[in-house]
This record gives structure tokens, sequence and C-alpha cells, in this order.
């Protein structure tokens, strides 16, 4: 095991392994901790929807192959209001980009093969990591794995630990400020093993809330309802997931598929912009520094985002100690993220049932929005621009 390296990576998420694989092909030394094992992260699902410049990012990178096989390329999606369905054709509007639907646990997969075909260090299981020092030239990480105390010098410490990580934390009072909204309700996910009921993923708006139709592959179908944040699965039978979903995506001569279900959980929506992203020698990538909520499918892009500029600035630092993009780092990043964050609060806000809408105030603009988006050709684009990602 390394006692030093030059980029000590906290997280084996998208962020924190993008970025490892970017670093070895520039030659850069990196340890990867992850504090969960292997099969956990392999398994946990998660997003599903990949911006093209995320998609072209791993093909460019070499860990493609699989995305490039059974990734689903999608040209467009559905806007289903009043029980009738309106495209959004992404290809039509945009120049002809689009998305690919590939899970994120098969992204994960991916980078981990790669990385262990480079033989470079990711380390599973590993606890109680603790960053020290980040704002002097020697930055450390000590952790622990299997009972034994390990301290690992850095010459940077990437912080892509997720929303409950623990780089953020480490920074000291007073230099980040934190923007945070909670919304009022979460998703209920599920997968289940039947074909997708359409080609392209559904956006609901209903009375009784929002619903998403998506999918893996040919034979697995994701489907999400809006629910209480902190809804108590136990009261959610899979007869009562059907039943419910059944009657918000409700419309004439379509149905949706029954199977059963093997994965449920429920995801709280929330925005959160932690800023500066650095901070001395840590810089902090992905879900560790911003969320946005699920609704515009924009968190793993916008983590994907974030290590691509983080890996330019540590190669030019690596090469001429050039610190110029290590500099501009969070500037570059936040742009990027307050946009994202901007479509999917509007995402959000256009598609949920809102509490306290008693006179149906909310749900009347929410039409209004809707109709403005399927009947005006500039509407439309703007959404579908930013859908399949700016820039
Ligand atoms: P994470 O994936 O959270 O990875 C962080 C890693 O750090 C984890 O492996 C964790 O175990 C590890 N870790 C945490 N603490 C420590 C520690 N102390 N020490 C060591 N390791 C630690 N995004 C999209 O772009 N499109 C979508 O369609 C989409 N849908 C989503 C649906 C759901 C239900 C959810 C929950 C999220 C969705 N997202 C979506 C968001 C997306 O999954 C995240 O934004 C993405 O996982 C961020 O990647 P990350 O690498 O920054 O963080
Ligand atoms: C999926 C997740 C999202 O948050 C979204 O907006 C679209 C699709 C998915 O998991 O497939």
């Amino acid at each position: 095991m390394s006692e030093r390296t030059q980029v000590g990576i906290v997280g084996a998420g998208p962020a924190g392994l993008v970025l490892g694989h970017l670093l070895h092909l520039q030659g850069i030394h990196s340890v990867i901790l992850e504090h969960r094992d292997r099969e956990y992260i392999e398994k946990r699902v998660r997003a599903g929807v990949l911006e093209q410049g995320t998609a072209d990012l791993l093909l460019e990178m070499g860990v493609g192959e699989r995305l490039e096989r059974e990734g689903l390329v999608h040209h467009g999606v559905e806007l289903r209001f009043d029980g009738v369905g309106h495209r959004i054709p992404f290809d039509e509007l945009t120049g002809g980009k689009g998305i690919t639907i590939y899970g994120q646990q098969e992204v994960v997969k991916d980078l981990i093969a790669a990385r262990l075909e480079t033989g470079r260090e990711l380390l599973f299981e590993v606890e109680d990591v603790r960053p020290e020092d980040v704002d002097s030239d020697s930055p450390r990480l000590r952790f622990r794995r299997d009972g034994d105390e390990h301290e690992l010098q850095c010459d940077f410490v990437a912080g892509c630990d997720g929303f409950h990580g623990v780089c953020r934390d480490c920074v000291p009072d007073g230099i980040l400020t934190y923007r945070e909204r909670v919304y009022p309700f979460g998703w209920l996910g599920i997968l289940a093993e039947v074909e997708p009921s359409s080609d392209e993923l559904i956006y609901c708006h209903h009375a009784r809330g929002f619903a998403l139709h998506s999918m893996r592959s040919p034979e697995l179908t994701r489907l999400y309802l809006q629910c209480e944040p902190d809804e108590p699965l136990e009261d959610w039978p899979d007869e009562r997931i059907w039943r419910e979903l059944h009657a918000r995506f409700e419309s004439p001569g379509w149905s949706l598929k029954e199977g059963p279900i093997i994965e449920k959980g429920v995801t709280p929506l929330r925005s959160f912009v932690a800023e500066p992203m650095q901070h001395g020698r840590l810089f902090l990538a992905g879900d560790a520094v911003h969320i946005v909520p699920a609704t515009g499918a924009k968190g793993l892009n916008l983590a994907v985002a974030d290590v691509r500029v983080l890996a330019e600035g540590l190669s030019r630092w690596f090469s001429n100690r050039d610190d110029s993009v290590l500099k501009a780092y969070s500037g570059r990043c936040l742009g990027r993220v307050w946009h994202a964050q901007y479509f999917a609060w509007w995402m959000t806000q256009m598609l949920h049932r809102m509490p306290d809408d008693e006179d149906g105030f909310q749900a009347h603009l929410q039409r209004a929005q809707l109709n403005h988006v399927v009947s005006s050709r500039a509407a439309a684009t703007a959404l579908a621009e930013n859908y399949v990602g700016v820039g």
C-alpha cells in the first residue's frame, strides 16, 4: 500500500473513479479510498441519464466499450399532462444531440474494472478517513483499514465522497458558503424486471403527484413516484406502487407493463451548493459539494464535468507547475453547477404536485408552463438544450 501519492482521492463514485482514470491517462499517481465494499457500490441503483458530453468523455477515456454496446441512445422525451403525451424532439431542436440511458452502477462497474486493470490502487472498506493539513503544501489522508492505522501523504486531495462524506466538513468554519433548498417531497424509485412501456422517458404531471418512466435495458424498467421526503417504504407494498403508477400515467391507448420489483428506494429532493469548491490543496467535486434535485437528471453529469476540469488543472500543475486551471477550478465549475441547479429547479417546480395548493393556483401555473413548453418551439428548445447538456 502506498504511503505517498500525487493525488489522494476520497470516494469511488463516478467523480472519484473518473478523476482517477483521467489522472492515470496523464501518468499521474493516485490512490482512491472508498469506505464501502465493491459489491455495494456496483449494485447501488441511482442515476441513468448520461449527457452526450459525459458519454463522449467515457468513450474518449477508453472505458466506454460496454456503454457503446448496451447504452440506449434517446433523441427525445415525453412530457405527459392531463393524460396526453407531448414529445420533445431533442435531435431536431439541438442539432442532432441526444442522451444515453446507461445505469450509474454500470458506469461504476466499467470504471472499477478499468482501474483494476491499470494496477493503480483502489482501496475498499476503508474506515475513518481524515483529511489533514489541506491548507499546507503536504496534505495527508489518515484512515483505518483492517484495524490498522494508515497515513497517505499527498500533493493534493480530491474530495469526491458524496453528500455525506467527510471532506467538505474538514474545511474550517467560515470559509464555505452554503446555499440550500429542501423540497417538500421525495421520489420513490423502483426497478422492475419488465420491458419498458415506452421507447423514451416520460415525465408525467398529475394531480396525484409527479411520476417518471425510465429504463435500464430492453428488459428492465425504472420508475419513480413523487412521495413524502421521509416516506416509509413499508407503506408501499408492490400492489400499491403499481396502482399508483397506473393512476398517474393513465393515458388513452397506453398501458404500463408490470413485472417483479427488484429494487425500491426513497430519495429526498434537494438543491445544495457549497462554495468555493476548493480550500488550499483540497478540491471538492460532485455530490460532495453540490446536489441537484433529480428531475433534471444532472447530478452524475455535473460530477463528471467537475473532475474533467480538475484533471486538467492537476495535469498542468504536475507537468510544469502551471496553477492557472487549478486557481480557476471553482469558478469554472460553479457556472455550470448553477446553470444545472436552475434547470433542475425549473423542471422540479413545473412537474411536482405542490403541498398547500388548496385553490389550485400552482397547478394552474404548471399547466400553463407545460402548455407553453409543448406549443412553443423556443420553449421546447430551451428544455431540450438544457436536458442534453450545455457546453
Ligand atoms: P457518489 O456517487 O455519492 O460517490 C461518493 C462515494 O464516496 C461513494 O461511493 C461513497 O460510498 C464514498 N464515501 C462517502 N463517504 C466516504 C468516506 N468518509 N470515506 C471514503 N469514501 C466515502 N444524476 C444524473 O446525472 N442523472 C440521473 O438520472 C440521476 N438520477 C438519480 C436518481 C437517484 C435515485 C439518485 C439517488 C441520484 C440520482 N442522480 C442522478 C444523482 C447521481 O447519482 C449523483 O449526483 C452521483 O452519484 C454523484 O457522484 P459522486 O461521485 O459525486 O458521488
Ligand atoms: C432517471 C433519473 C432521473 O433523475 C431522471 O430525471 C431521469 C431518469 C433514471 O434513473 O433513469
